[in-house]
């Protein structure tokens, strides 16, 4: 039965010619259809962005489907505050996005496929590892296992509903998938040794260093979180641009490092090697998804150019400042002595160099000048395609299925 509040019917009354007092719902409607036969609707003009009033409506993909609105061209498209349908993955604007999906979903692994029986043995054996070495392993589980969930719910909670554009969401839910299983890694491996799990997922409240890195990032995920936030205005797009960058590029882009080096470097040296596979796979889809979000917050740059004040700049800079410090006292937690030909003034080099590259890859001076990369290592492991060992495995087909022929 048409009605008020029936926004197809209004649609089709408005196209339809007037009609005469006394007509039957069902005569209208078989007007209604005769008219569209010979004229098409008439679609409505769909705004590319939206302005400030508006912005609070329109950018989920969850309103009502407006029968009749004309196509979506690319050019409606923009990445935040876009009223353009979200639901319709094409054309795209962004094949970047698009290409970042395919990518990594022809990286898929799942952390099962992952061999642990030596380092199994060697977490049971009395003498196969020292003290110090265990405790890298825990802190680091430690950390990861909730940073992990923390990421991905502030991805799917709060970051997903204010990137209007939907190759990027569809990039955001692979992401979203690809914390799960590092989440689910995680679990494998504190299963797989047996570790105390409440010790392991609880040490973010616990361990000081560990909670620092987690409570840092909360304050960042809080405001996109909130339903009664939006964006739209000068204020609330830095908002977004400053927590974007507080995800993308300190917490997965800094805060990741210190540990994937020392775990990484004991897989190097023939110890916990299922541990550091797991994690050398985990390295890869981070360093996908920091160049993700790089390009999405270049991307708000570019449209945005208004946004990215100088008070803004020092704002962000200052961030990463007390990123590196947090990060530089979670290497000093984690590795109290030297330990596998690393300690702490190494980590302290690194973290400027990484802090150097993140700021070029936002637009933002060097802010450590001359530091420079003690582990240049790290740079094959996260290619792993230079890495003979790990596509001998499963991996392989993966990529061979994603690049399958039809002809
Ligand atoms: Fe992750
Ligand atoms: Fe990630």
């Amino acid at each position: 039965m048409l009605n008020w509040d029936d926004p197809i019917g209004q649609t089709r009354q408005r196209q339809a010619a007037p009609a005469p007092t006394g007509m039957l719902a069902s005569e209208m409607l078989a007007a209604v259809e005769r008219a569209e036969r010979v004229a098409p609707p008439v679609p409505a003009p769909l705004p590319a962005a939206a302005d400030a009033a508006s912005a609070a409506v329109g950018v989920t993909g969850l309103e009502q489907v407006e029968f009749g609105a004309r196509r979506l061209v690319v050019d409606d498209k923009a990445m935040i505050n876009c009223r353009a349908d979200v639901n319709q993955l094409v054309p795209f604007k962004y094949k970047w996005a698009w290409q970042k999906y395919l990518n990594a979903c022809a990286n898929h692994w799942m952390p099962q496929e992952i061999n642990m029986n030596a380092d199994i043995a060697l977490w049971k054996s009395r003498d196969g590892l020292t003290d110090d070495e265990r405790l890298i392993i825990k802190r680091n589980l430690g950390f990861f296992s909730t940073a992990d969930s923390l990421v991905a719910n502030n991805l799917v909670l709060a970051v997903y509903r204010h990137i209007t554009n939907p190759e990027c969401r569809q990039y955001l839910l692979r992401q979203a998938f690809e914390e799960a299983l590092h989440t689910h890694a995680y679990q494998y491996c504190v299963e797989s040794l047996g570790l105390d799990e409440a010790e392991i997922f609880n040490m973010y409240r616990e361990i000081p260093a560990v909670h620092d890195k987690a409570a840092w990032a909360m304050r960042f995920t809080e405001s996109l979180g909130d339903p009664g936030f939006h964006t739209g205005t000068a204020a609330t797009d830095q908002r977004l641009l400053r927590d974007l960058i507080a995800f993308y590029v300190i917490f997965e882009g800094i805060f990741f490092y210190v540990g994937f080096v020392q775990v990484l470097s004991m897989g190097r040296r023939n110890k916990m090697t299922g541990v550091a596979e797991q994690f050398q796979y985990i390295l890869r889809d981070e360093s996908m998804h920091m160049n993700f979000g790089i390009d999405v917050i270049n991307q708000i740059k570019v449209e945005n150019p208004h946004l990215w004040t100088e008070a803004f700049q020092r704002e962000i800079i200052a961030l990463i400042h007390e990123a590196i410090e947090l990060e530089i006292r979670y290497a000093q937690d984690t590795m109290p002595r030297g330990i596998l030909g690393l300690n702490a003034n190494m980590f302290e080099e690194y973290l400027h160099y990484i802090a150097n590259r993140r700021c070029a890859q936002i637009g933002l001076p060097e802010q450590y000048p001359g530091a420079t990369n003690p582990f240049p290592w790290m740079s094959e492991v996260i290619d792993l395609k230079k890495e003979k060992n790990f596509f001998e495995t499963r991996v392989t087909e993966y990529q061979t299925g994603g690049a399958l022929s039809w002809d």
